[in-house]
């Protein structure tokens, strides 16, 4: 087997946005295209010779096709073995796993998360550090920068890789080693949670859906919840991945769930359901008739947390990205441990976990985590759930009221403007951030602006620092409205307004999100003047 260098021209928009490179398979699929931007992270990662890197994605198509070209390039850049995925699968969070659980150099995780796949679909690929974390922006700066130059990168000439049976085999110098994709990161789950309560939960008939959405986790889900913990055959929904999610947009929200969202809203509704992204790192919970937001999610993980084996001692500390609700800040506040307030993304929260300053993470971007792994991960926070509805025998709904009475309630919507002309967004930043100085003090209806900013962050470890994270008007009695554009969009920009009004009174808990933010709705159309700049009457999603 020989090594070939192939000459080739460097593209100019492989620039990782906030979760790795993502695009178009058509834009991948151009020759070289590929090629270029792995051979841009090689470039970048100064892997000693002989490096072991973790290679999976979420098996939508052409994860196949990039797994063999990666292997390849892996070989002919001088790394000593690969673990790869069985049948190239391996969830987001599960790829983090085997990162840290093999001290292998880092690895490289084909997906483009939430994002719709199949051959008209969106690819993504992104490279995570021995941290089992995604890569800091220096290092996707790198490999940016490597990208703007390249003209030539290495392969070895060699026959495909079986990928379908566990085993080793060798790829000129390198080591092949194709590693059960499910049982090291269930193995993990078992560590952290409460199996046996979780399963005398469910044999006592509480019922669960989890929709697998046709992506990743349908394997992880079938192996915990059904093996290892005993939940029935039709607890499982979509649990076979498929190279096209089944044609849907695999991403656990309530306008791209609606199945599940249809069960657990009907008359017979389980108890619990749950729903996980492509690549298995975001979560959706829902109790019976009852929607859980992300942001609350969070700041309940953090107030049970002590009723989980794994957290038992308590937290270090939380974090959340900026949009996100401040339900945490309140928990943290009670508990007298810090919350941090990082940029969206969660390759911010790496730091902070790595230095031992955070637990628990969370974002309204239905992700939340903790310092198991360095991703979000869907399956951990359904299994959270399962634990501590196992612990203190209650239902969701319940279990959500008894936080906001305790702490009030932060009620919060997110509406998403997708593929707005990139002209069009950008009209309405500006037009806010010109407005600054004459918000401040400003009363609109029931509410007073406080402060205005474009939010950026000092990250506490190592100083650097992220500007232009998106806009802040905060309001004196703690609502907030955010707008920021989105930085995982493949057509043009999405602009995204985040709504959230604190409410200590219980007497209005009752009330729908968008019946108790409609208000507030109404300050943001004005503040923004998004239907005059962008046209659009409506948000495209509503969550
Ligand atoms: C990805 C990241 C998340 C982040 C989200 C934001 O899913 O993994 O950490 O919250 O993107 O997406 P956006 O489209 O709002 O930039
Ligand atoms: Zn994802």
């Amino acid at each position: 087997m020989s090594t070939l260098t192939i000459a080739t021209h460097a593209f100019t928009d492989q620039k990782p946005g906030t979760s790795g490179l993502r695009k178009k398979v058509s834009v991948f699929q151009q020759p070289h295209y590929l090629e270029n931007f792995v051979q841009a992270i090689f470039d970048s990662i100064d892997a000693p010779k002989g490096a072991t890197l973790v290679l999976g994605g979420d098996g939508r198509y052409y994860n196949r096709t990039a797994i063999q070209i990666i292997l390849k390039m892996a070989a002919a850049n001088g790394f000593g073995k690969v673990l790869v995925g069985q049948g190239g699968i391996l969830s987001t969070p599960a790829a983090s796993c085997v990162i840290r659980k093999y001290k292998t150099f880092g690895g490289i995780i084909l997906s483009a998360s939430h994002n719709p796949g199949g051959v008209d679909g969106d690819f993504g690929i992104k490279f995570n550090s021995s941290n089992g974390g995604p890569a800091t922006e220096t290092v996707t700066d790198a490999i940016f920068a490597a990208s703007k130059t390249i003209t030539q990168y290495q392969l070895l000439d060699a026959p495909d890789v079986a990928l379908d049976i566990q085993g080793v085999s060798q790829l000129g110098e390198m080591t092949v080693e194709v590693i059960d994709s499910v049982s090291d990161y269930a193995e993990l789950m078992e560590s952290l949670f409460d199996f046996s309560a979780i399963r005398e939960l469910l044999a006592g008939g509480f019922r669960i859906k989890f929709d697998a959405m046709h992506a990743v986790t349908g394997p992880y889900a079938t192996e915990i919840l059904q093996r290892r913990l005993g939940a029935s055959a039709d607890s499982l929904m979509n649990a076979v991945p498929l190279e096209d999610f089944g044609g849907g947009h695999p991403d656990p929200n309530l306008t791209y769930a609606p199945d599940l969202v249809k069960i657990m809203f009907a008359d017979d509704a389980p108890d619990f359901g749950a729903a996980s992204d492509g690549d298995g790192d975001r979560n959706m919970i829902l109790g019976k008739r009852f929607f859980v937001t992300p942001s609350d999610s969070l700041a309940l993980l953090a107030a049970n947390a002590t009723l989980i084996p794994a957290y038992k001692a308590g937290l270090a500390g939380v974090a959340r990205s900026m949009p996100t609700s401040a339900a945490v800040d309140r928990v943290a506040h009670a508990l007298n441990i810090p919350c941090y307030e990082t940029p969206t993304g969660w390759k911010f929260f790496g730091n902070l976990m790595d230095a031992g300053k955070v637990t628990l993470c969370g974002e309204e971007s239905f992700g939340t985590g903790s310092n198991h792994i360095r991703e979000k991960d869907g399956l951990w926070a359904v299994l959270f759930w399962l634990n501590l509805i196992a612990a203190r025998r209650q239902p969701v709904a319940e279990i959500v009221r008894e936080h906001w009475a305790k702490y009030g309630r932060n009620v919060y919507s997110r509406y998403d403007y997708e593929a707005l002309p990139t002209a069009d967004a950008q009209a309405v930043m500006h037009h806010v951030q010109g407005n600054f100085g004459s918000l401040v003090g400003a009363t609109f209806g029931s509410y007073t602006v406080q402060h205005c900013d474009d939010f950026s962050y000092t990250d506490p470890v190592d100083g650097s620092v992220s500007t232009g994270q998106g806009i802040r008007v905060l309001f004196s009695d703690g609502s907030r409205i955010i707008v920021r554009l989105s930085g995982t969009g493949t057509e043009g920009a999405t602009l995204r307004v985040y709504l959230e009004a604190y409410d200590a009174n219980v007497a209005n808990h009752h009330l729908d999100a968008q019946q108790a933010l409609a208000e507030l709705i109404q300050v943001a159309l004005q503040i923004t003047q998004l239907k005059q700049l962008t046209g659009r009457e409506q948000p495209t999603v509503i969550t």
